[in-house]
């Protein structure tokens, strides 16, 4: 079934784009003049994504994946009894990953563009915080890259073919039953 909408799949995959670039660019390999145009193009698409998330398609909207301490914390127990149902959109922890990946993405571009300008430029809190969000970042990737083979492996599902192509197999009945309980 479909789950990802086409703009859910293109906004993921431009950020990954422009944050790769963003990151590498500052590794002094000789394409430096890419950073800020990179690190723009990450904050227009979150700000896009922010925008989708109110208004788009259901899978895509933050009131279907963002739950309270509640879900969390049954779906963190279902987990460590190896009884976590799977889900067809975000699971609770994914969806508040997503959460701190936007801030993250956001904060970096907002304090990267302050640091330009007259009234910043050349703050040391200023490019220190952008330091600490831009390794703060990598953490969260990691942590994102690391759910994402963990949920496929644990149900037999490849999410990373699901955001290419946006479908994923639908819930049978017994996995809908999980999901109730
Ligand atoms: C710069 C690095 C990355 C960032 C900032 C990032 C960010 C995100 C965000 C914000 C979402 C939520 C999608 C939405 O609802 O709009 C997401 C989902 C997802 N990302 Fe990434 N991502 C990164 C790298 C990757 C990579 C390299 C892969 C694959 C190898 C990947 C695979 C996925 C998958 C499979 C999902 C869906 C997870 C699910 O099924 O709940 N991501 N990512
Ligand atoms: C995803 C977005 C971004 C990431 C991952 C990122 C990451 C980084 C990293 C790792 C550094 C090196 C920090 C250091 O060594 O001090 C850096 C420096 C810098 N970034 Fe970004 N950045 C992003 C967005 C932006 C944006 C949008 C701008 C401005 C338009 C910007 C402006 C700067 C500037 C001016 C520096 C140099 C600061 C200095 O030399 O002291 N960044 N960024």
């Amino acid at each position: 079934m479909k789950v990802w909408d086409g703009l859910v799949r293109l906004l993921h995959w431009t950020l990954v784009a422009a944050v790769a670039t963003a990151w590498l660019s500052t590794l002094g390999l000789g394409f430096v003049r890419w950073h800020e145009p990179a690190g723009y193009v990450a904050l227009a698409t979150v700000a896009i994504r922010l925008v989708w998330g109110l208004t788009g398609s259901s899978f895509a909207k933050f009131s279907e994946f963002v739950c309270g301490a509640g879900s969390v914390l049954r779906y963190v127990r279902q987990l460590r009894t190896n009884k976590e149902p799977r889900y067809i959109g975000h699971n609770p922890l994914g969806g508040w990953m997503v959460v701190a990946l936007l801030a993250c993405v956001a904060s970096l571009g907002l304090t990267g563009w302050l640091y330009t300008t007259d009234a910043f430029w050349g703050e040391a809190w200023l490019d220190r915080l952008h330091y600490v969000l831009a390794w703060t970042l990598l953490g969260l990737i990691a942590l994102h890259l690391t759910g994402v083979v963990f949920t496929s492996v644990r149900h037999r599902e490849n999410l990373v073919q699901a955001m290419f192509t946006g479908r994923k197999k639908p819930l049978s009945p017994s996995e809908n039953l999980d999901n109730l309980l």
